[in-house]
């Protein structure tokens, strides 16, 4: 799967340890943040890979700040997007499930990168579950 990925200074080593994982799992990443501990705004970012994780076919976002919640705020303002901040493994099975989150977010100074790591594997490995939450995300889409 493409994944697009981007952090804020404050993420680095949890984008770098997540991106690592990926590799080896053999998909295709497009890294959209920094790689050094030098600030940069959140903001910028989260609309960054929202954009991208829009244009691109079978992409799934991954964005992270410290909180994980700026930068999911930012990626939800991009048409389309919908960025689920889940700091614990049933959060992302149920925003895939529910929500059809297609941006997961992470806040580096909440959990740990094997935590990141496990909550990423669950919500790539998840899918909508369409019936009842089609209706619901469908009213989602029209905002
Ligand atoms: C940066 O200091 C911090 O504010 C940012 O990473 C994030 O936590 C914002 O929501």
């Amino acid at each position: 799967m493409k994944i697009v990925i981007g952090n804020d200074h404050t993420g680095t080593e949890m984008k770098k340890a997540i991106v690592k994982y990926l590799t080896e799992q053999k998909h295709q990443i497009i890294n959209l943040g920094t790689d050094s501990v030098t600030a940069v705004d959140y903001p910028d970012i989260g609309q960054a890979v929202g954009e991208r994780a829009i244009q691109e076919k079978n992409s799934i976002g991954i964005v992270i700040c410290g909180t994980g919640i700026g930068i999911s705020i930012a990626a939800n303002k991009v048409k389309g997007v919908r960025a689920a901040l889940c700091n614990e493994t049933l959060l992302a099975k149920l925003a895939r499930e529910h929500n059809n989150a297609n941006v997961l977010a992470l806040g580096a100074r909440v959990i740990a990168n094997q935590n990141a790591i496990w909550i990423v594997e669950m919500f790539l490995n998840t899918a909508f579950d369409a019936g009842r939450h089609n209706l619901r995300v469908d009213k989602l889409n029209k905002f």
